[in-house]
C-alpha cells in the first residue's frame, strides 16, 4: 500500500491506513524526546494493527535546524507540508530573540487558523502533586487561539501611532479616564461572536462525543462586558441554538427558578442529567482559578478567552504534575488542521543529556492517536505509561518527587515502555 494523505471531506477527517504524517523534530530536547516519541508510537500502531495501519513521517524543518540549513526560521515548505497533509505533530522551538520576530508556533496556528488550543488534564496515579485528592482532576481546555487581547494590535507608549490612536479614543470617541495618557501604551482585545461560536461549538461537540457531562464558560464579563461579556452571551446563545435536544443550560435553570421556583428548576436539571444532557455554566475566570484547587470535580469541558485560558493551562499542568506531563494541541475542527505539541519549551539546561521527560510530546502524540480515530494505539501508550507511573517509574524531573520514584533517562524510560506496551 502507498502512502496518502489525511483529508476533511465533509466536516470529517478521512484518515487512510497509511497517513502521511509531518512532523518538526524540535530545538534543544526536542531531538532527544522526538527519538523516543516515535519509537514508542511505532511500536503501539504495530502492536494494535499488525501491519495494516502505519504511519509515514515526515520531517519538516523550523526552528534552529532550519535556520541552519535554509536561512529562515519558519520555511514556507514547512507551513505548506502542514497545509497539505492536515495533522502534524512538532516538538519544542526556540523562539528566535529579536524585536519584530513572531513566536514560530504563534506564526503556525495564525497561518493555519488553528482555533482552538485543546489542553487534556488529568492526573496519573503516583506521579507527585500539590493536591490532596488529584484523582478528581479531569479538565479538558478550549482556550480561544486566534482573538483577545493576544491578537498582537498593540502600539508602544511615545510613538506617533499611539499618540494617534488616543488622539482619536479622546477627540473622536470622548474618552476621558486615560490615567497617565502621555506615557500610555495601548493593547486592543477584539472578541468576536463569530471567534466566539466556533470555539463554544467544538467545546460542545467533544463534551457529547466523549459523553462529558458539562462545558463552563470561563470569562471576566463582570469587568469587561462587550468582550469578556459577550463570549459568555454568545455562548450560551450558541449553545441553545445549535444544540436544544443535547444541553441544559444555566440560563434555562435560572429561567424556571424566576418562574415557578428554587424547587422546580431542581427538578428540570435532574431530568437533564438523567436524559444524559450536557450541562452548560459560566464561572468568572478569577473563581474558577479558586474552585479549580478546592473544587475540581465540578469541571469537566471548559471553553474560555485566549489570556484567560493560558493562565488556566498553566496552573491545571502544575495541578497534576507540571509541564513535562502536560500534552497540548492546536486545531482547526473546521477544516481538520491540527498540530500536537509538547507544552513545555526546548529546556537548554538539560539538552543532550538525556534525561528529558518525553511525556508531554508522546501525550499529545496519544492525542493526535485518538483525532486520528486510531484509540486502540492511543490506549496502548496510556494503559503503559499509567502502568510505570503507578510503579514510580519515571524521568528523573517526576521521580525525583515520587516515593520509591526510579530514574531513569530518556532512552531507558522509553524501552521500558516500548516493553510494556
Ligand atoms: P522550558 O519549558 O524550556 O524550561 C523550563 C524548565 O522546565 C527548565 O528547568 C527545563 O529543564 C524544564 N523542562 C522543560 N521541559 C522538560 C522536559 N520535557 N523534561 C524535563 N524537564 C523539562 O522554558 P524556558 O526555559 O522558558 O524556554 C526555553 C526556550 O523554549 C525558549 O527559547 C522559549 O522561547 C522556548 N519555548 C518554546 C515553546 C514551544 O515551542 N512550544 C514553549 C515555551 C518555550
Amino acid at each position: 500500500m502507498t502512502a496518502q494523505k489525511i483529508q476533511q471531506i465533509d466536516n470529517n477527517l478521512n484518515v487512510p491506513n497509511y497517513p502521511i504524517i509531518p512532523f518538526i523534530e524540535g530545538d534543544g530536547i526536542g531531538k532527544e524526546i522526538w527519538r523516543s516519541v516515535k519509537q514508542v508510537l511505532d511500536k503501539a500502531v504495530r502492536t494494535a494493527y499488525g501491519e495494516s495501519k502505519k504511519i509515514e513521517w515526515k520531517e519538516v524543518l523550523a526552528g534552529e535546524k532550519a535556520h541552519i540549513k535554509t536561512g529562515s526560521w519558519l520555511p514556507e515548505e514547512t507551513v505548506q507540508a502542514f497545509r497539505d497533509y492536515l495533522v502534524g505533530i512538532k516538538g519544542p522551538l526556540t523562539t528566535p530573540v529579536g524585536e519584530g520576530i513572531r513566536s514560530l508556533n504563534v506564526a503556525l496556528r495564525q497561518e493555519l487558523d488553528l482555533f482552538v488550543c485543546l489542553r487534556p488534564v488529568r492526573w496519573f496515579k503516583g506521579v507527585a502533586t500539590p493536591l490532596l485528592e488529584p484523582e478528581k482532576v479531569s479538565i479538558t481546555i478550549f482556550r480561544e487561539n486566534t482573538e483577545d487581547i493576544y491578537a498582537g494590535i498593540e502600539w508602544n507608549a511615545g510613538t506617533p501611532e499611539v499618540k494617534k490612536v488616543l488622539d482619536f479614543l479622546k477627540n473622536e470617541m470622548g474618552v476621558t479616564n486615560i490615567r497617565f495618557p502621555e506615557t500610555t501604551s495601548i493593547g486592543i482585545k477584539p472578541v468576536s461572536s463569530e471567534g466566539t461560536e466556533r470555539l463554544v461549538r467544538a467545546a460542545i461537540e467533544y463534551a457529547i462525543e466523549h459523553k462529558l457531562p458539562s462545558v463552563t464558560l470561563v470569562h471576566k464579563g463582570n469587568i469587561m462586558k462587550y468582550t469578556e461579556g459577550g463570549f459568555k452571551k454568545w455562548g450560551y446563545a450558541l449553545a441553545e441554538r445549535e444544540f436544544p435536544d443535547q444541553v441544559y443550560t444555566n440560563n434555562t435553570f435560572v429561567r424556571i427558578k424566576n418562574a415557578q421556583g428554587l424547587a422546580a428548576a431542581v427538578k428540570s436539571y435532574k431530568e437533564a442529567e438523567e436524559n444524559g444532557k450536557i450541562f452548560i455554566k459560566d464561572v468568572i475566570a478569577d473563581a474558577f482559578l479558586q474552585n479549580t484547587l478546592l473544587k475540581p470535580e465540578e469541571y469537566s469541558v471548559i471553553a474560555t478567552l485566549n489570556l484567560n485560558g493560558d493562565y488556566i493551562s498553566d496552573q491545571l499542568a502544575a495541578m497534576v504534575g507540571g509541564i513535562g506531563i502536560a500534552p497540548g494541541a492546536n486545531i482547526n475542527y473546521k477544516t481538520g488542521h491540527a498540530i500536537f505539541e509538547a507544552t513545555h519549551g526546548t529546556a537548554p539546561d538539560i539538552a543532550g543529556q538525556n534525561k528529558a521527560n518525553p511525556c508531554s510530546m508522546l501525550l499529545s502524540a496519544v492525542m493526535m492517536l485518538e483525532y486520528m480515530k486510531w484509540n486502540e494505539a492511543a490506549d496502548l501508550i496510556t494503559k503503559a505509561l499509567e502502568n510505570m507511573f503507578k510503579d514510580g517509574i519515571a524521568t528523573h524531573d517526576l521521580a525525583r518527587f515520587m516515593p520509591n520514584g526510579q530514574s531513569l533517562t530518556t532512552t531507558e524510560f522509553s524501552e521500558q515502555l516500548i516493553h510494556n506496551l
